[in-house]
């Protein structure tokens, strides 16, 4: 900490003690008055006098959607100094974690539930990532709060300097670890689901406290904060949230078989049995926010385990299992499976996602959302600053993707607009 002035403290002092009277004027009566209460968590502000190179950017421009700052703001973020100057290489958390307190207080990590509320809501969290450790640590600190409990699956074929500091990290937490059984994920291959699955089964024997259950990945960034977060929940009153729609039935994803070969997937030109059961398949997206009793039926309700079974050998297995579960009958929190309760990713909290062929201006009858700012991966936005004042008026939990290489303001900005918003809203 740096020496401060007495005349330094209080003019700091009364600036506090002046937006908390404004603060106090706005909400009326009712707020708890209580100056050191809000005094001792000022320091938990993003402030940007750690000096990151991300602070000279004004997000509240940015937030307002600026046209003249966005443009300044892209043209920076493109310059050579200040791309370097962002990277972070993976020894630096090895080192900054051996000191975990003094790691935790620099990087301003929650150590205390911020409300009641939260405290009584945990949350399970399983975080799927295979590299930039960065994008990690910054969602990691975004959604940390030491009441909910967080499992991470690092890829099995993730470079060696990844898999340690992940696990530096995490060693900085009582309540993260790291998955009991990793695996080598494949893209479009069932070992997707099985990252989650073994998060799944960690966290649900690890604690019989959390509420809810949510699944990210490390290019994933929330949208909200955790009070946010577990009043949404709360108002789902224990129902999940995923996209889950009809598809036509004879789908080439799970009539045929499919398998790895040398790392990708690949058809096998063997027929697909129909689904156990005659279960009823639906499309949907790999990430979800179910409540407990859903992720105890995917772990022991034999028709699933079944289902599960069956499912190993087809394409993409992430974006319909969980939305077919969702439709079975007696799993809790799911739906009926008649068409008026398909749910699409746009009207679930799960994912905000830009794909390409969705974006276009409004008034359009195709279009879903305003073309992307950043660009496309798989045709699915990276976002960018421009994104920023769109991305927090939708209702979902969190967003995908960010890429602190793309775009380090966009999540800069974001990070420092949740902090502010959780220490406003205490009282
Ligand atoms: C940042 O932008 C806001 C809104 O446009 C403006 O009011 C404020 O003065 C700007 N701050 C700085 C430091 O330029
Ligand atoms: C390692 O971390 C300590 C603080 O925990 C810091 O003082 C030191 O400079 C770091 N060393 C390197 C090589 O980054
Ligand atoms: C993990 O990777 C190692 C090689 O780095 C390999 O020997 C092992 O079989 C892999 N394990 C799994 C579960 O994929
Ligand atoms: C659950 O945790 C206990 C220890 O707390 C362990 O003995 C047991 O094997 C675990 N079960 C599963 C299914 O992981």
């Amino acid at each position: 900490m740096r020496p401060r002035s007495p005349l330094l403290l209080a003019l700091k002092l009364s600036v506090v003690l002046g937006s908390l009277w404004t603060l106090f004027l706005l909400s009326g009566p009712t707020i708890d008055f209580n100056p050191t209460y809000i005094l001792r968590y000022r320091w938990l502000e993003y402030t940007g006098d750690d000096g990151s190179p991300e602070s000279v950017c004004n997000c509240t421009a940015i937030q307002q959607g600026d046209e003249e700052t966005l443009e300044q703001t892209k043209i920076l973020t493109i310059t050579k100094d200040f791309r370097k100057s962002i990277q972070i290489p993976d020894e630096y958390y090895i080192n900054a974690t051996q000191d975990c307190r003094n790691f935790k207080l620099s990087r301003k990590y929650l150590t205390f539930p911020l409300s009641q509320e939260e405290e009584d809501f945990p949350l399970a969290y399983s975080i799927v990532v295979h590299q930039k450790v960065q994008n990690f640590e910054r969602l990691l600190r975004a959604i940390y709060a030491p009441q909910n409990i967080y499992c991470i699956h690092v890829d099995n074929k993730s470079e060696g300097s990844v898999i340690s500091a992940i696990e530096a990290i995490t060693s900085c937490f009582p309540n993260v670890f790291l998955v009991s059984k990793r695996v080598t994920v494949v893209y479009a291959a069932w070992s997707r689901v099985q990252a989650d699955l073994n998060c799944m089964a960690d966290l649900y024997n690890a604690s019989t406290k959390w509420k809810y259950f949510i699944n990210l990945c490390g290019q994933d960034f929330p949208l909200k904060t955790n009070l946010e977060i577990v009043r949404a929940l709360r108002y789902l009153r224990g129902g999940n949230s995923m996209e889950s729609k009809r598809m036509p039935e004879h789908n080439y994803r799970f009539t045929n078989s499919f398998e790895v070969v040398n790392g990708n997937l690949k058809v096998t030109g063997k027929q697909k049995t129909p689904p156990p059961f005659n279960l009823p398949i639906l499309s949907g997206g790999a990430y979800i926010v179910v409540n407990r009793g859903y992720v105890r039926s995917v772990l022991e309700d034999h028709r699933i385990l079944t289902l599960i079974e069956w499912s190993k050998d087809t394409y993409s297995p992430d974006e319909f299992l969980w939305a077919t579960i969702q439709r079975l009958p007696g799993v809790p929190g799911s739906n009926w499976l008649g068409a008026k309760h398909d749910m699409s990713d746009i009207n679930a909290i799960a994912r905000l996602v830009k794909w390409h062929w969705h974006e276009g201006s409004r008034g359009s009858l195709e279009a879903v959302y305003p073309k992307c700012e950043g660009n496309h991966v798989r045709a699915i936005c990276v976002y960018g600053v421009g994104d920023l004042q769109w991305m927090l008026a939708q209702h979902h939990l969190f967003a995908n993707k960010f890429d602190i290489y793309t775009d380090p303001v966009a999540i800069y900005c974001l990070e420092k607009y949740l902090r502010q918003k959780a220490l406003a809203d205490l009282h």
